[in-house]
């Protein structure tokens, strides 16, 4: 049978989910919304299933079941008696710091402003964190031509321009308010045994535009020739240890609104958290604080032909379902919800809490609604929350970085103490104060926006990626990208341990 495009989309959309049997015809699947059925048919198989094959007769049982997308979640959340949730004990202590966000008009002097602020901020950072690689320093770039050839310097700038030369060696200029200098990182020969110098010019391919950095070397001519790249960087530092026995969990990407909002998961997570299922309850009972790092609802009008793709299209339904679905969740616990690209508040990062006009009904004592990023401390622990957004151009910008490994940019982002360096890309507002800087050492950093859980601890900062409970969508099959919807991270503030709870299993 010669394989239609209904049939074949099906088929790449559901890599990983299911296989299409060769019984499967354009015909059965031609008038269906493609995006439900995907959603119907990735619920239909669990994890542990996973990939099955999808024969004819089951995918026409599937469609006759069809999925209640648009009916009222009724979640049973009475807790079993039983369920004696340690968390429930504890007083809540938190602080929520949203960081201001300013209009400006995007003048020149707006704009100046902006990276000044940021590099006066970041470079004091460098020398404040970093004095022992900074010694000879020279504060203002312009005063570089005071100096003889063969002097060894340090000096700290904006990256403005990074280049290959034609011997292959690396030319970055950095620029401060009173000039600008070219700096060159020396690609090593074939006989260099120097791991310092493989290193260095390794990370100076990393380098990119508008960060700030910090270089030692010596002048030659019109050059500095590098022979070391210093970032703002974390001090290695340990997470305070939380008295009470506690947990946090993180989520981000939850798209409600969306055909392929994993509510099945949603409900499953609903009602373990209320201690309904046996399935890690004693994890579920500690839990006192949930993250939610942004894209809360799917929006309008967000990419084109996005209404294809909704199963609420009105942006106020979409967060009276929200915060519906969110005030399930035991009082006892305080839930926080950042903003992101997919949220009713302006694009420009940093972007504001969600305005009151879509919670007014929901006015919960355990909701709070914070800006994004967005600076938390819970009980001890000290959590930075950032959408995720610039991770785009970050993977694009820096090798080694991609979409499977979010962990791995977002690392980047923190030794570099900044959450959105590249400008452009990403939109960012040129306020007067650069706010997308790190200016406070977290203890957990976490984002979102790639779909993608990830893990990884650096000088002490936890890093996370708390993934999706959004199915994978036609844009992340174009390209190529695979999310991990419903795997909810949980840090156990008090043993200090990280967790994954896995809601694509049927536990009962
Ligand atoms: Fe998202």
């Amino acid at each position: 049978m010669a394989e239609s495009k209904l049939v074949s989309e099906l088929a790449s959309r559901l890599v990983g989910v299911a296989i299409i049997s060769s019984d499967i015809a354009d015909s059965d699947v031609s008038g269906q919304d493609i995006e439900a059925l995907i959603a119907h048919i990735t619920e239909h198989f669990t994890e542990s299933e996973r990939p099955a094959l999808l024969t004819r007769d089951m995918l026409l049982k599937i469609m006759s079941r069809g999925r209640e997308v648009e009916q009222p979640i009724k979640v049973d959340v009475v807790m079993p008696l039983d369920f004696r949730p340690r968390a429930r004990e504890v007083k809540a202590d938190y602080l929520v710091r949203s960081v201001e966000v300013e209009k400006t008009v995007g003048s020149v002097s707006d704009f100046a402003e902006h990276f000044n602020d940021r590099l006066s901020r970041l470079k004091s950072m460098i020398y404040e964190g970093q004095n022992n690689k900074m010694a000879g320093m020279i504060h203002g770039i312009d005063s570089l031509r005071q100096y003889a050839a063969g002097r060894e310097i340090a000096i700290a700038g904006i990256v403005y321009d990074r280049r290959v030369t034609k011997n292959g060696n690396i030319m970055v200029t950095i620029e401060d308010e009173t000039g600008t200098a070219k700096v060159m990182f020396m690609r090593p020969t074939k006989d260099t045994r120097n791991k310092s110098a493989i290193d260095l010019f390794n990370n100076a391919g990393k380098i990119i535009n508008d960060e700030v950095m910090a270089v030692r070397g010596k002048i030659s001519g019109p050059f500095v020739i590098a022979n070391d790249l210093i970032y703002p960087d974390v001090p290695i530092h340990q997470a305070k240890k939380v008295e009470e026995d506690i947990s946090i969990a993180f989520m981000s990407d939850v798209h409600i609104g969306s055909k392929l909002f994993v509510r099945k998961q949603f409900d499953m997570f609903l009602g373990w958290i209320n201690g309904k299922q046996e399935h890690r309850r004693d994890v579920a009972g500690k839990i006192k604080y949930i993250v939610v790092s942004g894209d809360l609802v799917d929006g309008i009008g967000v990419y084109p032909n996005q209404e294809r793709e909704l199963a609420i299209d009105d942006i106020y339904m979409q967060y009276k379902e929200m915060f519906t679905l969110f005030s399930e969740v035991p009082e006892y616990i305080h839930i926080f919800l950042l903003t992101g690209n997919h949220d009713a508040v302006q694009r420009a990062e940093p972007q504001p809490k969600l305005p009151a006009e879509f919670y007014k009904d929901f006015k919960l004592s355990n909701i709070h609604l914070v800006s994004n990023p967005g600076y938390l401390t819970l009980d001890k622990v000290r959590v930075l929350g950032y959408h995720g957004t610039s991770l785009d151009s970050v993977i694009q910008g820096i090798p080694g970085c991609s979409y499977s490994k979010p962990e791995v940019a977002m690392l980047e982002l923190l030794k570099r103490r900044h959450l959105s360096p590249i400008y452009g890309d990403n939109p960012v507002i040129p306020s007067k104060r650069d706010t997308m800087v790190i200016d406070q050492i977290p203890d957990i950093l976490h984002m979102g926006h790639l779909h993608k859980n990830g893990y990884a601890e650096y000088h002490g900062t936890i890093i996370v990626n708390s993934g999706t409970w959004q199915s994978r969508t036609s844009y992340q099959v174009s390209k190529g990208h695979i999310p991990t919807p419903a795997l909810l991270p949980v840090y156990d503030a008090h043993n200090q341990s990280m967790t994954a709870v896995d809601f694509n299993m049927q536990f009962g």
